[in-house]
């Protein structure tokens, strides 16, 4: 039995290392509650991330992940992006910012969820969470698409 599972185990590894890579778990687009147990797992960060804590808006910090779907050109429904945001460069992380595109209309506010909380203890706190937030599309809402970080990463 042990040795059926040592096999199963390489081959998940395998698995992981082809073309064919199973991706986490995509975020819950509907229950901010559900969004933030997941973001507390840090189901996210195995996706693809910037190296670093960075310089972001208004002297936060911030570290941003994207997952696969991501296309800058025009991202399919499913793609997501999670931002850790930080109190400055070298502070403690202070919340979450997470964008998940759920449907494929032409409104750039309405397709996408958008999601903040500076509470990282509290899963029914959140500052945002709906579509077509006002308050990020004032960034995020032009065409082509709404994410504002370039690939590859930084
Ligand atoms: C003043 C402009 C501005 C506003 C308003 C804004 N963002 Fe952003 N956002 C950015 C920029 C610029 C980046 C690139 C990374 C960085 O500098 O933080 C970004 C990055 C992100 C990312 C990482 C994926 C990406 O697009 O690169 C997420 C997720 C995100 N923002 C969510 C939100 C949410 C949710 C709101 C509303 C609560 C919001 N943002 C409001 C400018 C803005």
């Amino acid at each position: 039995m042990a040795r059926f599972f040592e096999l199963a185990l390489v081959s998940l590894m395998v698995a992981c290392g082809s073309a064919d890579f199973v991706a986490p778990p995509e975020p819950p687009s509907d229950d901010p509650e559900a969004l933030h147990d997941w973001l507390s797992a840090g189901s996210y960060e195995p996706w693809q991330a910037e190296s670093a804590v960075l310089p972001g808006l208004n002297g936060a910090g911030r570290r941003v992940f994207l997952n696969e779907a991501i296309d800058p050109a025009g991202s399919p429904v499913g793609a997501a992006g999670v931002r850790e945001l930080y109190d400055g460069v070298d502070g403690p992380q202070i919340g979450w910012s997470v964008l998940i595109k759920v449907d494929d209309s032409e409104d750039a506010l309405q397709n996408w969820y958008f999601y903040e909380t500076f509470n990282l203890e509290v899963r029914t706190e959140h500052a945002i969470a709906g579509r077509g937030a006002p308050g990020c599309g004032f960034c995020h809402g032009s065409a082509p698409d709404v994410i504002q970080s370039s690939l590859p990463l930084p």
